[in-house]
């Protein structure tokens, strides 16, 4: 039998103590197998617990489905625009087109990888000169765990009194002069997808300011249903809320969501020293003090002579057992997108062109992560 190492990309990873499966069974013991229960409220409490700046929390099926909400409550409608960072994964960005508006495209500054404050100016400007009116919102990304420049992007959002959406789907944990991710922007987009920081399996929360947002998140994400004894609708509404036993999954997460976010953070340190002594790899780290990323995904580019060979990089590793992924492909050259408006300065292009994400998380271990850098340099050999 052969006996080939795999190295994955990034596994979920429950917790040694079974927290997981003891709040599932709860679940199954007390029959609240629904998409509300004791689970959904315990973890909504404990995530609000871990975000503080006295946000509240809405569990809800997914992470798509919570950037969706955030474009309902924003009341995004068709013939509407909204600027969505192009350097991200497309889930980002099919909420705007959910609701009938148009995105619009901004790229990245080369230091976090995210929106570019000075572009997203320009964009705002155009797009009012063009069309008369300004965006109806912002979503901002979290690449890879990485804080974007929160102060740059909200000064300029508040001169044009757009709201920000914070898509902080892959930066649970990740800190901005020491305050969280997801807690910056009106929402916060963060997902449990099975390859994130911590999982549900699948689902997201959104965090909005108070209480009263809260039951307007909960109003549209259970059918929009009015207080009556009969179902009665005045708006449409969505079956977006999380389950009972995917929370019990959630709620486990919390247990050891430092101690994920941890091993994320020591794996980077080792991508660092196992690169130190090759020049044609760069591993994207925290710009200054101000950045504190999760590194939910380890990224690294290489040398821009070697453009051309990071897909056979990328290959080799497939052949030895280690998943690597290419760089999100930006969204503007996707081709469902191409009509869509864009800001650009290359960045995102090169990136896009010269990087690579590396196995990351709990199921990675220090060894791994050395057998990984031993191929990436012997592939540059
Ligand atoms: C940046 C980003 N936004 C949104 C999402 C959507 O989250 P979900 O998969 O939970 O729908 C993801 C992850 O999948 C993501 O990486």
């Amino acid at each position: 039998m052969e006996n080939k190492k795999h190295i994955c990309l990034c596994l979920a990873h429950m917790s040694e103590a079974g927290w997981e499966r003891k709040f599932i069974q709860e679940a199954f013991d007390m029959n609240w197998v629904a998409p509300l229960g004791p689970n959904v409220d315990a973890f909504e409490v404990a995530l609000e617990r871990f975000l503080g700046e006295g946000k509240r929390v809405a569990a809800l099926s997914s992470g798509t489905a919570v950037v969706h909400l955030s474009m309902v409550l924003l009341d995004v409608q068709p013939g509407d625009e909204v600027i969505c960072q192009s350097f991200t994964f497309a889930a980002s960005c099919n909420p705007i087109v959910y609701q009938g508006a148009t995105p619009v495209f901004v790229d990245s500054e080369p230091d976090t990888w995210n929106m570019d404050p000075d572009l997203l100016e320009v964009a705002i400007k155009d797009r009012l000169a063009c069309t008369g009116r300004l965006p109806k919102a912002i979503v901002l990304v979290c690449l890879y765990g990485m804080p974007p420049k929160y102060d740059e992007i909200l000064a300029v959002a508040d001169r044009y009194g757009i709201p920000v959406v914070e898509d902080a789907a892959e930066a649970f944990g990740s800190r901005y002069k020491g305050r969280l991710c997801g807690t910056f922007g009106r929402f916060g987009v963060l997902s449990f997808n099975g390859n994130k920081m911590i999982t549900t399996s699948g689902g997201g929360a959104l965090v909005c300011p108070d209480e009263t947002m809260k039951r307007r998140v909960l109003f549209y994400a259970t059918q929009a249903r009015e207080p009556f004894p009969y179902y009665q609708h005045e708006q449409i509404g969505y079956n977006y809320r999380m389950s009972n036993v995917c929370a019990g999954i959630g709620r486990g997460q919390m247990y050891v969501a430092e101690d994920h976010i941890r091993h994320h953070r020591l794996l980077a340190e080792q991508y660092v020293r196992l690169f130190s002594d090759e020049e044609a790899v760069t591993v994207h780290l925290n710009p200054s003090d101000s950045f504190d990323s999760n590194y939910w995904l380890n990224t690294i580019t290489f040398d821009a002579s070697l453009t051309c060979d990071v897909d056979r990089v990328r290959l080799l590793l497939a052949e030895s057992g280690v998943e690597t992924r290419p760089l999100w492909k930006p969204l503007h050259l996707q081709p469902v997108f191409k009509d869509a408006p864009r800001y650009l300065n290359g960045v995102s292009e090169r990136l896009f062109a010269s990087g690579l994400c590396l196995p990351s998380g709990p199921c990675v271990s220090v060894e791994d992560a050395g057998f990984v850098a031993d191929l990436i340099k012997s592939s540059l050999r």
